[in-house]
């Protein structure tokens, strides 16, 4: 049975794209059957890793754990495949709604997939919506990246009263700080300081890099284009830690 770790936040451009497109990668490297499910109706991680189907199944067929795989597509990398998004799936929180489980859904669809994967990536829209919470239970481990910033911490507590009216385990959470500027004092301050108050923040970082920036201009994971940069190299030690975590549970 697959892992199921999603790249999850309320507030959005944290970074959840570019983390997942290269965490998930770096399983893919070491030999992990992977899937990247693109559950983002913008497609970014889809785009990333040059997946966007020339005609993707319907919402329909997507929910059913039955047609799901019919979606699947390779990347361009080895162990790496992707479930693409579509700018239609934008309608897939009103789908949901009417579904008698819709809540679990995504947990229930995922069953016709774990079979064929080691682990299954997944990139979430920003902000507390039902599809969210479909993934918040489903999954195994949710990674949430914070920009060290009091907005981003903000977000991270409305996540865990969420969590905790919705009865979702609130154990399955990790943090790890994303576009970390260590010229200013509240970014390197960060962690040291909230370590207690986030017992969840691991102490990996990511820092803010041009290079993660400009994965658009090849579609392919920094981890892969530039495996030597410093901040491949923090993507690195983060997976580790990940995966450590993961095999903890
Ligand atoms: N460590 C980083 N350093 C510099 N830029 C970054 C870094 N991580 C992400 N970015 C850039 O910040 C922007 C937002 O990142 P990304 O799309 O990964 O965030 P997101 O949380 O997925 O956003 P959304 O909520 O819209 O899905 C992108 O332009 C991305 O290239
Ligand atoms: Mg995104």
């Amino acid at each position: 049975m697959a892992q199921i770790i999603a790249l999850y936040s309320v507030k959005g451009g944290v970074g959840k794209t570019a983390s997942v497109v290269n965490l998930a990668a770096l399983s893919a490297l070491q030999g992990r059957k992977v899937l990247l499910w693109d559950l983002d109706p913008q497609g970014a991680a889809s785009w990333y890793l040059q997946a966007e189907p020339a005609s993707a199944p319907k919402i329909g067929q997507l929910l059913k754990a039955k047609s799901v795989a019919l979606g699947l597509r390779p990347s361009q990398h080895r162990n790496l495949s992707v479930l693409p998004s579509d700018q239609r799936y934008h309608a897939m929180e009103h789908v949901l709604a009417e579904k008698k489980d819709a809540g679990f859904r995504i947990a229930k669809v995922l069953d016709g997939l774990a079979d064929d994967f080691d682990e299954i990536w997944i990139d979430t829209p920003p902000g507390l919506t039902l599809l969210g919470d479909n993934v918040l239970r489903a999954a195994d481990l949710v990674l949430v990246p914070l920009v060290p910033t009091h907005l981003s911490e903000r977000t991270w507590f409305q996540l865990k009263t969420h969590l905790g009216n919705e009865k979702i385990k609130p154990g399955k959470l990790a943090a790890f700080l994303t576009m970390v500027d260590r010229r200013r004092a509240l970014h390197r301050d960060f962690y040291t300081e909230k370590k207690i108050e986030i017992p969840e923040l691991l102490p990996h970082e990511i820092p803010y890099a041009a290079i993660i920036e400009q994965m658009g201009d090849d579609q392919n994971p920094t981890v892969f284009a530039h495996a030597k940069h410093p901040a491949a190299q923090a993507y690195f030690q983060l997976w580790q830690a990940i995966d450590q975590t993961m095999k903890q549970r």
